[in-house]
């Protein structure tokens, strides 16, 4: 056991460290050696030798689809592909219905971004808020938003909650010109966003939440947020100070299960992904801890890049938790096992999001629990009653 522990810290280290010296290596290489390629291989199949698997709490969260509805078009999104997708906005109704039957199943923690969608378009979006926050069950929970059709009173009731953790605005574009190309949106809508963002910046002192920025804009014509002069990086520059912000800046982007390519980002500097760069072993972790109950009812095995619900397990239209969330389910059982053996469906062997279960990425660091072994997680399976 020790030294399995030993092992594991050990292959640990040298995969963040050839991480780190990857991008230098890629560069001087110029792309023909990809060193995270063979770290992940070395990784992944010395602990998948030895059973070391890392997959976290399957409570930890629950992601729910207020709406797959968005104002927006992103370039390197794939909401443009979803556009024949039957458009919905939860009703309040169903929302608390799948809460209280998620809080009786044990989870406390929500995340509410859509796979793709907007969580502004939904009128009612503040009183599903008001709901989590008055919920006794209910712990916390969080979202993504590309905040341009927030306003004053959203803002406002925001800044009153207590239970929301994270807010993370998604900036398209870190000007005018690059909001436009981006989106395909149209200036009215980015003098929303700006509108917005000033207001956030009058009450952002008395915020209780972690808020986050994403800046998604092009390469060549944005050198860094202290040298943008436009309205919304000065804002964006001025909520940080005072908030003491977080912002990332996409390098590249994912390719949706190779929905989006290089073609759909055409005249706009964005780089997508290749996914034959990503060494796969092993299942996918977000199909055990990070499911999504989709704006219909279906519950989709990954909350995250799999548009049409193609990774469906469950339907809580027709079940309940416990019958989709046991060894019972064979979709589900059916679907780990597949992949444990490599077969993965179109969208997963495409995609460049994945996470193995036979390496421990620091993403998981901010989780208080600790991540299981497969064993353990049939073991969780099993013991859930009907
Ligand atoms: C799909 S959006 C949904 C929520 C909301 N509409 C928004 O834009 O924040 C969730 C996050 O995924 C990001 N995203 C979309 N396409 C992406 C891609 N190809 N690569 C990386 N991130 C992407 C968005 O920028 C956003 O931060
Ligand atoms: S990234 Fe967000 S705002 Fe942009 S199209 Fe996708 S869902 Fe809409
Ligand atoms: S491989 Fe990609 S699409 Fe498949 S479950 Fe993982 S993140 Fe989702």
């Amino acid at each position: 056991m020790r030294i399995k522990v030993k092992i594991k810290i050990l292959i640990n280290r040298i995969n963040k460290n050839i991480y780190r010296l990857s991008a230098l290596i890629r560069r001087i290489s110029k792309n023909r050696i990809n060193p995270k390629f063979y770290a992940d291989m070395i990784t992944m199949k010395i602990n998948r030798i030895i059973k070391n698997e890392f997959i976290p709490n399957p409570k930890e969260h629950l992601y729910i689809e207020v709406s797959n509805i968005c104002n927006l078009r992103c370039r390197f999104c794939a909401y443009s592909k979803s556009l024949k997708n039957k458009k919905l906005i939860m009703s309040n109704e169903m929302f608390y219905n799948v809460i209280n039957k998620a809080t009786l199943f044990g989870y406390d923690t929500f995340g509410l971004t859509p796979i793709v969608g907007e969580v502004f378009i939904d009128k009612d979006f503040i009183e599903k808020i008001k709901f989590l926050e008055n919920h006794p069950k209910v712990k916390n929970y969080s979202f993504f938003t590309n905040f341009t059709l927030a306003n004053e009173q959203i803002i406002n009731e925001l800044i009153k909650t207590e239970k929301l953790k994270e807010l993370y605005i998604s900036l398209y574009g870190h000007d005018l010109e690059t909001f436009l190309n981006i989106t395909n949106g149209n200036k009215k809508v980015y003098n929303d966003l700006i509108k917005n963002l000033n207001y956030l910046l009058k009450k952002c002192g008395s915020i209780n939440f972690t808020l986050s920025f994403g800046l998604r804009t092009t390469r060549s014509s944005f050198k860094s947020l202290e040298k943008c002069e436009s309205d919304v990086c000065k804002v964006v520059r001025d909520i940080i100070t005072i908030t003491k912000s977080h912002i990332q800046i996409l390098k590249s982007f994912n390719t949706w299960g190779g929905m989006i390519t290089q073609n759909d980002v055409k005249g706009v500097d964005m780089l997508i992904r290749d996914s034959s760069q990503i060494y796969k072993n092993g299942a996918c972790s977000l199909i055990f801890y990070k499911n999504q109950v989709m704006v219909d009812g279906v519950i989709n095995a990954c909350a995250c890049r799999d548009i049409n619900a193609t990774l469906k397990i469950g339907d809580l239209n027709i079940q309940s938790f416990e019958d989709i969330y046991t060894n019972r389910n064979i979709d589900y059982i059916n679907l780990i096992q597949d992949q444990q053996q490599g077969k993965f469906n179109s969208i997963c062997t495409s995609c460049d999001f994945y996470r193995s279960i036979y390496k421990d990425y620091f993403v998981y660091d901010k989780y208080k629990k600790k991540q299981m072994s497969l064993k353990k997680f049939y073991q969780y399976l099993y013991l859930i009653k009907k």
